[in-house]
């Protein structure tokens, strides 16, 4: 069982920010990366679509044996989560929950949260972060364009630059004391965003959360793998070429990625 991989999943290159900080915390592990490029955005679909999306995702992983799964989108954790966490024979951990504990413990009232229209719409950190602290205003805006630049590789143009002033300046305006990286993407764009606040400190980004969550979990579950040296593999549903390229702007050790379209995997997990 120690040995098994976790099964970490997104709709693209954005879940590769919390793999980053996994391998940080648990290099040990076997880790098996899936991104769901054929589908992307997941921040447009309906509830209904992703709690499909992500049920075939876990069938499949559950095939593959993992001993837990990482839900490295916050669109899913957002709409999904809830609905399926008791359905599976493994763990399975969200971003929300994590993250809106730690804002809890921190001294800023106005926060900030930059995200899909899905986790948007859901409220989801709004509402974990207000019934713990109910004084908090929490400003959540649905960033629409942000995720397609980084899946096309494009965050070093003048594009991304205006999207994110677009969404970021009025946040600031609001006086934000700190700002959510509330899509796995977003870390990708971080130095920008850090940039036009004039402020290495604002952001906070879950992906580090959620990796403290995983890996104090399996240490209580006693499944932490105990051999020397992990491996991750990737896999993207299309254009696999187009995700390690995407991918290693962030993450340079990605070299190579396995396709494998939907309806294998469905079909696997039958
Ligand atoms: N990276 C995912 C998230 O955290 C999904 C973004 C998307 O595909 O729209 O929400």
């Amino acid at each position: 069982m120690k040995e098994h991989p976790i099964g970490i999943f997104d709709s693209g290159v954005g879940g590769l920010s919390v793999l980053k900080e996994l391998i940080n915390l648990i290099p040990n592990e076997n880790y098996l990366y899936f991104g769901d490029t054929a589908r992307v955005p997941y921040g447009e679909k309906t509830k209904e679509q992703l709690t499909s999306y992500v049920r075939e995702i876990l069938d499949w992983f559950k095939i593959q044996n993992v001993k837990a799964v990482v839900m490295a989108c916050n669109s899913s954790s957002a709409t999904v989560y809830e609905n399926i966490k008791n359905d599976y024979n493994f763990p399975i951990f969200s971003l929300i929950e994590p993250t809106a504990d730690f804002i809890t413990y921190l001294n800023s009232e106005k926060i900030g949260v930059l995200a899909t229209s899905a986790t948007v719409n859901s409220r989801a950190y709004s509402t974990k972060i207000n019934k713990a602290s109910p004084s908090k205003t929490v400003y959540e805006v649905a960033c629409p364009g942000l995720v397609e630049i980084i899946e096309n590789n494009k965050t070093a143009t003048s594009e991304a630059k205006k999207l994110v002033i677009k969404y970021v300046v009025p946040l600031l305006e609001k006086g934000v004391e700190k700002i959510i990286l509330g899509c796995t993407h977003y870390p990708f764009l971080g130095h920008i965003i850090q940039d036009i606040a004039n402020d290495k400190e604002i952001l906070i980004d879950p992906a580090k959360h959620i990796a403290t969550k995983v890996s104090e979990s399996l240490l209580l579950l006693d499944i932490l793998n105990d051999s020397e040296k992990g491996a991750v593999k990737f896999y993207a549903s299309s254009n696999a070429q187009m995700f390690v390229e995407a991918g290693k702007i962030f993450y340079p050790a990605l070299e190579n990625a396995e396709e494998l379209i939907i309806s294998e995997i469905i079909k696997i997990a039958k």
